[in-house]
């Protein structure tokens, strides 16, 4: 099928991420846009590059927040330029499956129609399929038989425990950590240790440099920052230890929640967790050993997913491509919502 219209969409807090049936790939743009009234200045990598640094009529913002859709029209207006970058984007009467929370209101639900049905998209049969579910799939848990499995996907703003038993989903929780929470707990460290303030661009920067939490190897960055006193412009040089605390700071308070929420599972599906081990995913379970110190914070074992960021849209993928898994995907149409 040639001229198949289908995508499988996951709007991120940090990035978008589509799998166009057409081309058969996975395309990732930063979810950011700049703009200064209603002009659009730039977008995606553009965009975030201009951030922290524009004047003040410039406006740099994402459209999602905490992994919801905080504005409609942004999202819309991103998506589209996404798509008809990669695409000779129909505009009109395509399908897309939409990886969504699974705790949504009927609101939320709404501004997903919203989005692919706007002004600029249009006329677009619209699925939803519950992210976690989208995780699964492409990690290849055995969702459908097992008594009891667990997921973690930590991403920009937000990580996702859930977990899975006879087939279903049974509970899924969302908590607000993710590399956003461990780049401002980077900076924050920078800021108490050396009094000097960093942007979260470059916390970014020295995360994924140096972030990497095991027997630390050595390293330091230098970096200019605005000295907390003086508000003047000052270099300093950050050694890997300083970045590696700031991350343990936010990853303790992570692990933590996910304790507690394990306490909460049943103990005979709990049972079955710990036996299969904990399926970890997201773009933030790139920090190296995050998996192993997870494991000794909380006693499970992990298996970690070499998909990272991209496991969302290609179970949204494995999804299109299988009609037998077109069961979890969800039609809206205006008039159920
Ligand atoms: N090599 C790396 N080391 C550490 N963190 C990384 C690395 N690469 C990416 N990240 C982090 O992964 C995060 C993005 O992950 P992901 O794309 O899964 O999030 P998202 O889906 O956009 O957000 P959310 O699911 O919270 O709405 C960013 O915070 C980024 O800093
Ligand atoms: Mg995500």
């Amino acid at each position: 099928m040639i001229f198949e219209k289908k995508y499988g969409i996951d709007l991120g807090s940090s990035s978008v991420k589509v799998y166009s049936a057409f081309r058969d790939k996975i395309y990732i743009s930063r979810n950011i846009m700049a703009y200064r009234g209603r002009t659009i200045i730039a977008i995606g990598n553009e965009a975030y590059e201009m951030s922290e640094k524009t004047p003040a009529d410039i406006s740099v913002t994402s459209p999602m927040a905490f992994g919801t859709i905080a504005d409609l029209e942004l999202q819309e207006i991103l998506l589209y330029k996404m798509m008809r970058g990669q695409d000779r984007f129909p505009r009109r009467n395509c399908t897309v499956f939409f990886a969504v929370p699974p705790d949504m209101s009927a609101l939320e639900k709404r501004a997903y129609y919203q989005v692919a049905n706007g002004h600029w998209i249009r006329h677009t049969r619209v699925y939803m399929v519950e992210a976690p579910i989208a995780d699964a799939l492409s990690l290849g848990l055995p969702f459908e038989t097992t008594a009891g499995s667990m997921l973690v996907n930590i991403g920009d703003q937000t990580t996702r425990f859930s977990v899975f038993g006879s087939g279903r989903m049974i509970m899924s929780r969302m908590v607000p950590i993710g590399g956003t929470q461990i780049n401002e707990s980077i900076a924050q460290e920078i800021r108490r240790r050396y009094d000097l303030a960093i942007g979260i661009r470059t916390a970014n920067r020295l995360k994924i440099a140096m972030g990497r939490l095991s027997d630390q190897s050595k390293d330091a960055r230098r970096v200019v920052g605005m000295d907390a006193v003086s508000g003047l412009p000052r270099e300093e040089v950050i050694s890997s230890y300083v970045v590696n605390a700031g991350i343990m700071d936010c990853v303790n308070e992570l692990a933590s929640r996910m304790k507690t929420f394990l306490e909460r599972i049943p103990p005979q599906i709990s049972y079955q967790v710990a036996r299969e081990g904990i399926y970890l995913t997201g773009g933030s379970s790139r920090i190296p050993y995050l998996d192993t110190y997870l494991a000794s914070y909380t006693g499970f074992t992990f298996n970690l997913s070499s998909l990272y960021e991209n496991s969302t849209a290609a179970g949204l993928e494995q999804l299109i491509h299988n009609k037998e898994l077109k069961k979890y995907a969800q039609p809206i149409s205006q008039r159920k919502l």
